[in-house]
């Protein structure tokens, strides 16, 4: 039976990841940071024999902890983190650094541990979900888009470097996807803001980025219209609609 690491496992993405690996039998270690918010990943996996992990990942002890407590598995998908938004220059030196380690530095320090492991085995895969917010500017989400911009780049680095050792590395690039993270950050009125075209569902996140990892490609953007409008990121008309778009008025 194969095995997955999936952190942030409770819900949204990486839920649906573990529900998607789940119905093809592979079998599952879950991290989230929440027991309590965990319930209902146990509670749909009743039967199965998954190991579920609780740790803080934006500490470095965590992540180190939780290399020492699990095995090698043969795909890892570093998924958990949250959406931060703060003007420049009002983050706390604490807020920067714990969602800096949490999406970029941890992520590092999880893959570069699980590596040596990694490459005994005869083939692996790595799947980091990044945000599309990587490769565009994000007015008053600078920690975030620079953070998900530093995980990009690595993972596209080692996706080359490991090649040869038979690990394959998919970075996905996520748009706007209804999961709990915009309320969690405060952010409700974006479910009404942003049109519904700019919605992709977290199963479809999923099955692209699972399709793009077998297929062993370094980058994937989930759902046509961000494929499309992928050209015009970066744009001072694009700037301006998200700008727009993100705006509480
Ligand atoms: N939703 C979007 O529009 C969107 C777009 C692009 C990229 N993404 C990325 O997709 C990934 C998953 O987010 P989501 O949208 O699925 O959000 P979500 O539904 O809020 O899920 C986030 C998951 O990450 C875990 N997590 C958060 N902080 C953690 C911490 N300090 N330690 C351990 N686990 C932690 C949560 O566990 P607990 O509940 O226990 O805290 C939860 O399992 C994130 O990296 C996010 O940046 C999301």
């Amino acid at each position: 039976m194969k095995k997955a690491l999936i952190t942030g496992a409770s819900s949204g993405i990486g839920f649906e990841y573990a529900k998607y690996l789940n119905h093809n039998g592979w079998s599952l270690d879950l991290v989230s940071h929440s027991e309590e918010r965990s319930k209902k990943a146990r509670e749909f996996f009743h039967n199965s024999s998954n190991n579920y992990y609780h740790f803080d990942l934006s500490k470095k002890d965590s992540v180190l902890e939780l290399l020492d407590k699990v095995d090698c598995p043969d795909l890892v998908v570093a998924n958990a983190g949250i959406t931060l938004m703060s003007k420049a220059g009002e983050s706390s030196s604490l807020q920067r650094d714990e969602l800096y380690y949490l999406l970029c530095g941890g992520v590092i320090d999880l893959i570069e541990g699980l590596v040596p492991r990694l490459k005994e085995k005869d083939a692996s895969r790595i799947v980091i979900i990044s945000s599309i917010g990587a490769v565009t500017p994000m007015p008053k989400s600078s920690l975030y888009a620079s953070a998900k911009s530093g995980i990009y780049s690595y993972g596209r680095s080692i996706g080359e470097e490991l090649a040869n050792d038979n690990i394959s590395v998919t970075i996905s690039l996520p748009g706007y996807v209804k999961t709990n993270a915009h309320k969690r950050a405060g952010l409700d009125h974006l479910e009404k803001k942003i049109p519904f075209w700019m919605w992709v569902s977290a199963e479809k996140v999923v099955k692209m980025t699972e399709k793009a990892s077998k297929a062993g490609k370094n980058t994937i953007i989930p759902g046509l219209a961000y494929k499309l409008i992928r050209p015009f990121l970066g744009m001072d008309i694009t700037s301006k609609a998200w700008k727009m778009l993100n705006s509480r008025k």
